[in-house]
């Protein structure tokens, strides 16, 4: 089998953590790290020794130019996605992106089309249907074990996780890594962070929304990151009500601070009983491997990713387990032609979300959807 040549685009804190799992015995068999890139010249050079790579840029289209690159993972701020995706398919390259891979759906829908029409493969975070649990929520919903299904709630909160990574405490390019455009405009909020898992859950567990209304501004104006005073201007604060047809209704926030719900799969309120976390009417839930799940780092909402299908000894330590399982669902399709069930509709769909909800609050409107988790 041939190895996939890798360029990593963006060498910060996700990078610096997927390349720990990169660099082990059992995906070295099968990735080469053929480059990376990053506008701070030190720091693409230390990540390359650091971890091997054979060789660093400033610019991207150097890493592109480089024939020995044939997939590529886009690591960069999101507002920088949606052009890095393009010009990654224009040169025939097959791609991992991190959450988000564009800002709006029209966007969305021009990179899908796109790979399609280049035959290349488009893998966009967050695979949040790969992990058991959120599978067997699906089906326990179906098969009608909670009832009828009335309604569910999800979400995630900022609060102050980008300014306290570790990644941004330190003296060095590879730990002074600072965080501001996480609260600027754009591509900066939770939504396109944090609220996408929850939302790639609950539309993976119940279908395509079809209608969305919201209300959202910027609660925290000021943050400060080391000493220094961050002016934000993405929003922060989004709360919204989503319509999945025949009267049921879900409830997602995408909020500054504050979460309702355990973990990223949301809760489920049906005329027989709920889904609450990893509960069942307050029973566990027993969906395949939750034991293990359970005994992983004592909670199995983090113990989850060890269920992954690449996360083995090897990487069960390490962070960021899902975000590697992301990348090899890339080199597993390109290698051996194994389709994803990541795909770059669902994405689509679940950005579609994110700016329905945008344009519902700007405008008053509650927004209508066009396209479904199987067609952007
Ligand atoms: N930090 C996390 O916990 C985390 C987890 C999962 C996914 N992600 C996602 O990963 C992506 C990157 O986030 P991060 O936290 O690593 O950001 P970061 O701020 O830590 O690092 C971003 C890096 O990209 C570089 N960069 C800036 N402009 C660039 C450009 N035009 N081309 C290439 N590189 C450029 C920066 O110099 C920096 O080194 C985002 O989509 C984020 O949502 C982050």
């Amino acid at each position: 089998m041939s190895k996939i040549g890798l360029g990593i685009v963006g060498g910060g804190t996700i990078a610096l953590r997927v390349l720990r799992h990169l660099v082990q015995r059992d995906v070295a068999q099968r990735v080469s790290l053929a480059a990376i890139c990053d506008p701070v010249a030190d720091r693409a050079r230390a990540a390359a020794d650091k971890f091997g790579i054979a060789r660093w840029f400033t610019d991207y289209q150097e890493l592109l130019a480089c024939d020995e690159v044939s997939a590529v993972t886009i690591a960069s701020p999101i507002n920088f996605h949606f052009e890095q995706v393009r010009e990654a398919l224009l040169a025939s390259k097959h791609i991992h992106c991190n959450k988000t891979m564009a800002t709006t759906g029209a966007e969305a829908r021009e990179l899908t089309q796109l790979a399609r029409e280049r035959n290349l493969r488009l893998v966009p975070s967050p695979g949040e249907m790969l992990r058991p649990h959120n599978q067997y929520i699906k089906e326990v919903i179906r098969r009608g074990d909670i009832g009828t299904l009335c309604w569910a709630v999800c979400g995630a909160a900022f609060g102050t996780y980008h300014e306290d990574e570790r990644e941004r405490q330190g003296n060095d390019v590879l730990s002074n890594i600072d965080p501001s455009w996480y609260f600027r405009k754009p591509g900066g909020g939770p939504l396109y962070d944090m609220t996408v898992y929850p939302l790639t859950a609950l539309t993976g567990i119940l279908g395509s929304v079809l209608r969305v209304t919201a209300l959202s501004g910027t609660r925290i104006k000021e943050r400060e990151f080391r000493g220094k005073m961050v002016t934000c201007d993405a929003d922060d604060n989004t709360v919204m009500l989503l319509d999945f047809g025949e009267n049921l209704f879900a409830f997602a926030h995408g909020t500054a601070s504050g979460r309702i719900t355990q973990g990223f799969s949301g809760n489920y309120f049906g005329t027989r009983g709920s889904i609450v976390g990893l509960t069942i009417n307050g029973e566990p839930l027993n969906y395949p491997g939750a034991e293990v799940a359970r005994r992983a780092a004592g909670d199995a909402n983090i113990g989850n990713q060890w269920l992954l299908p690449h996360i083995n000894e090897h990487h069960c330590d390490l962070p960021e387990q899902h975000v590697f399982e992301d990348v090899m669902q890339l080199v597993d399709w390109v290698a051996e032609g194994k389709p994803s069930l990541v795909t770059p509709e669902h994405a689509t769909h679940v950005i579609d979300i994110i700016e329905a909800a945008y344009r519902a609050s700007s405008t008053g409107q509650t927004q209508t959807l066009t396209t479904t988790i199987e067609h952007a």
